[in-house]
């Protein structure tokens, strides 16, 4: 893959080994003895991890571990989690996706400072079953804190899952590393802030290709988390049938057959996977073209991400997924509508080139309110993508729905209705959703290149 070894990737970079077999991420032990209530400690702290032999990497982790232990409570559920910060600087943990109270977001405007301790609470309301995930959010160091380690899965159960229990229940998370020929993880470049950090290898739950094995005829449910800064992970799945079942908010209505998904950065896809035919299923990258401001676009085609073993065995019978999983409420007619454009700059300072990203013509301030909206009212938002680059957009506090997408004059709406908390929206393209906000007070909308994020892509909307 000569375009895969061009530009900054690849030079240099570390060889990891591959085929191991794939680690669960290890549970958060929940310490509080009672049913209806979850309650943990999740310390951030310097760690190592070995990528490569004999080399140890500094990383930043939960618990010791990158990603972040796997949490999983009920819908229904009360969540105490104690967040120690034991990394030097100030940090945060958002519930990226839940629907929890604005004082619990864990938002730039909340830092829980070096060596302090925290607690966040809030209640999984009934219907909330979904794949989210936890990450560091502090002002300005977000891309660094998620980049070098912090992100971790919290799933939220069902109480009645349509889902057959059969085909289990498996997180895949993707995160990207970038290694030196010491074992170190390099500074970002000036690269790096323009297009996002992408690393030279997408790893499953820390690591790379590792290998599943299963038996002929066996079905899998695996949640796929974008967990990367700036990847878009373009993703087929060769020797298997994909059927999508869930999005960032939980299950869709019906199973949707696929061959191809597009995650981009922070969303998360719930598939049902089939494995058919013995001999191995790969799950392996597409080239995307998301635009790129610098020298060499990073080809993301090629990679192995996850290698399936099919044995000649036969499975026990698996049970049929269900033709109905849920139903989704759409949402009544927006009465208010908004429109948040995003736009790059570039300005020549002393050191060179800058860029900013910028909604409506602004760069993020943490004392302004950008918007203001009323809890309970549908809202319609237009998020018109008028830079060279995708910038995949995120809203906190609520879930929304993607009604319509418009590009070169062409509208389509979605291939169906699904509860979203992060959308790509293409370079040229407008993408239009309804939400409503729930609950008062500041919440962050911003692009989810975490980079971007930092350089200005963020706004502010107060719910009163
Ligand atoms: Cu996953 Cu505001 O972030
Ligand atoms: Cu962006």
């Amino acid at each position: 893959h000569a375009g895969h070894e061009m530009g900054a990737m690849g030079q240099g970079a570390a060889s990891l080994p591959e085929g191991e077999a794939l680690r669960a991420l290890p549970p958060l032990a929940n310490e509080a003895g009672r049913p209806g209530l979850f309650k943990a400690r999740l310390t951030a702290q310097s760690a190592t991890a070995r990528f490569v032999a004999d080399r140890d990497t500094p990383i930043l982790a939960y618990n010791g571990t990158s990603p972040g232990p796997l949490i999983e409570a009920f819908e229904g559920d009360r969540v105490e989690i104690t967040f120690a910060n034991r990394i030097g600087e100030q940090s945060t943990i958002h519930w990226h996706g839940m629907p929890v109270p604005a004082d619990q977001d864990g938002n730039p405007m909340d830092p829980v400072a070096a060596g302090a301790d925290r607690i966040y609470a809030f209640d999984l309301p009934e219907g909330s079953a979904g794949s989210y995930w936890y990450h560091p959010h502090p002002h300005g160091r977000t891309a660094e804190q998620v980049y070098r380690g912090l992100a971790g899965a919290f799933v939220v159960k069902a109480k009645a899952d349509p889902v057959p229990a059969a085909y289990g229940d498996t997180v895949l998370m993707f995160t990207d590393l970038r290694l030196a020929a010491d074992g170190s993880m390099p500074d970002s470049t000036m690269n790096d802030q323009m297009n996002g950090r992408v690393g030279d290898h997408v790893l499953v739950n820390g690591q790379k290709n590792p290998k599943l094995t299963v038996a002929m005829g066996a079905k899998r449910r695996l949640r796929l988390y974008n967990a990367t800064n700036a990847r878009f992970l373009r993703l087929v799945f060769a020797n298997a049938v994909m059927t999508v079942i869930g999005s960032d908010g939980g299950l869709l209505e019906k199973p949707v057959a696929t061959d191809e998904i597009l995650l981009s950065p922070a969303e998360r896809v719930e598939l049902v996977v089939a494995f058919e035919r013995p001999g191995a299923a790969t799950l392996t990258t597409l080239d995307y073209d998301r635009g790129w401001m610098g020298p060499g676009r990073p080809a993301d085609a090629g990679q192995t991400l996850l290698t399936v073993d099919v044995s000649d065995a036969p499975a026990e019978a698996m049970p049929p997924l269900p033709e109905r999983l849920r139903s989704i409420a759409r949402l009544a007619a927006p009465t208010v509508s908004r429109r948040l454009v995003f736009t790059e700059t570039m300005a020549m300072n002393a050191t060179g080139m800058e860029m900013g990203f910028l909604i409506n013509g602004k760069a993020f301030d943490m004392g302004r309110v950008d918007i203001v909206a009323k809890a309970g009212e549908p809202e319609l938002w237009e998020i018109v993508n008028q830079a060279d680059m995708d910038h995949p957009f995120h809203l906190h506090g609520t879930q929304f729905q993607v009604v319509e997408r418009e590009r070169g004059g062409r509208v389509s709406k979605p291939p169906y209705l699904a509860w979203k908390d992060t959308v790509n929206v293409a370079r040229g393209e407008t993408v239009r959703l309804v939400m409503r906000q729930e609950r008062p007070g500041s919440r962050m909308y911003h692009c989810h290149i975490l980079e971007h994020e930092q350089l200005g892509m963020m706004g502010i909307v107060d719910v009163q």
